[in-house]
């Protein structure tokens, strides 16, 4: 079976970030989001996987490369212009041929991984097998309604939600998802939605059934996800420590320490992923923190948060926490010489100061 990973989005609820790096890119525990999808993939035994970019998403090719790196082949599919879920399937048709395939969005994370999903529509063979989840917040998705075995209705963000069931990024069709998306007509959005298909598909007595998630599923849209996806991607490290720790620094949790990384008089607290060639001193890294590769921190506290590559941190008075930093970002005080702040920083950039 083939896979597709819609990854073209413009990450709109990311911004800055996402201006100058693709949201699947965003690492986790210093992994990118989207390397855990291919590992998901790889585990469920897909060999092809067609990763549908769009114009700006060349940084997806140079990490990604042809797969082979997870046992993969990996397909680039163009989506101009993105107009919706429904769109970016439509575009990989040729793709995926006349057989059945994974539809995942390449922002979202499912611990449990898509081995009894793909089982399941194997045996039961329906047109459409659709993975939900019951959440809190169920006007923000695409949202199902059952009946018995089967999705007795699908809505797009409905104001006024008749059940908690979210329609999580993980689908799986048949061909006639094709001809459903050929009859649907763009949003009030203005896109064509993926859930409008899997009604046509329903209005038509096509076979749509829900597969329920067991463990957990995160949607990674917005910075305060991206924080939440960090602390349970690093709920899972085991601790490994291939850089050097100094008599003078204390470290309790799991953590990971990268090559070349040296911690010196400071007190790291896991679960904590700190990358490779970064230098530490003097400063508290507290749980749930990422640490991108070549960081430099230096007489500062930070907990809670996601440092990417070349990060520095210089004296900073105040601790930082719950805190999202692109790569190549510098935080540092004046050490008491003027009262005065500076910032440097991007269209939508956010600072809350204490
Ligand atoms: C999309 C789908 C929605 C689904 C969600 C899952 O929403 O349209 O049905 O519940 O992904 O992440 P979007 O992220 O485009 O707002």
């Amino acid at each position: 079976m083939k896979a597709i990973i819609l990854c073209a989005g413009l990450g709109t609820r990311l911004y800055p970030l996402t201006l100058s790096m693709s949201k699947h890119l965003i690492p986790l525990a210093n992994k990118p989001i989207l390397f855990y999808s291919l590992e998901m993939m790889r585990d469920a035994g897909i060999k092809e996987v067609g990763l549908i970019i769009g114009e700006k998403n060349n940084d997806i090719k140079d990490a990604v490369s042809d797969g082979s790196q997870w046992g993969l082949k990996v397909t680039y599919i163009l989506q101009q212009n993105p107009k919706g879920l429904a769109h970016a399937a439509k575009v990989a048709q040729k793709f995926v041929g006349k057989d059945p395939f994974v539809m995942y969005l390449g922002d979202n994370l499912l611990k449990e991984g898509l081995t009894d999903f793909i089982n399941s529509f194997n045996q039961n063979k329906p047109n459409a097998l659709i993975l939900l989840y019951h959440v809190d917040n169920p006007s923000q998705f695409g949202i199902a309604e059952l009946n018995e075995e089967r999705i007795a209705r699908v809505m797009e963000k409905p104001e006024n939600p008749p059940t908690d069931l979210a329609i999580v990024g993980a689908y799986l069709f048949d061909k006639n998802i094709f001809t459903a998306i050929d009859n649907i007509k763009p949003s009030k959005r203005n896109e064509l939605e993926i859930t409008d298909a899997i009604q046509y598909l329903i209005e038509k007595d096509y076979v749509v059934q829900p597969h329920i998630v067991k463990e957990w599923w995160k949607d990674t849209g917005r910075p305060e996800e991206i924080l939440e996806a960090n602390r349970f991607m690093l709920d899972n490290i085991e601790s490994g420590i291939k850089g050097t720790v100094d008599e003078s620094s204390k470290i309790t949790g799991n953590v990971l320490i990268g090559e070349g990384t040296e911690i010196i008089n400071s007190d790291i607290c896991g679960p904590t992923a700190i990358g490779k060639n970064c230098k530490i001193v003097d400063s508290f890294i507290g749980y749930y923190t990422s640490i991108g590769n070549n960081s430099l921190i230096e007489n500062s506290k930070v907990q809670q948060s996601v440092v990417m590559e070349n990060g520095t941190m210089l004296h900073l008075r105040d601790q930082i926490s719950d805190s999202l930093f692109g790569r190549n970002v510098t935080l540092k005080s004046f050490q008491g010489k003027s009262a005065e702040s500076c910032f440097v920083l991007a269209d939508h950039s956010f600072v809350k100061i204490s």
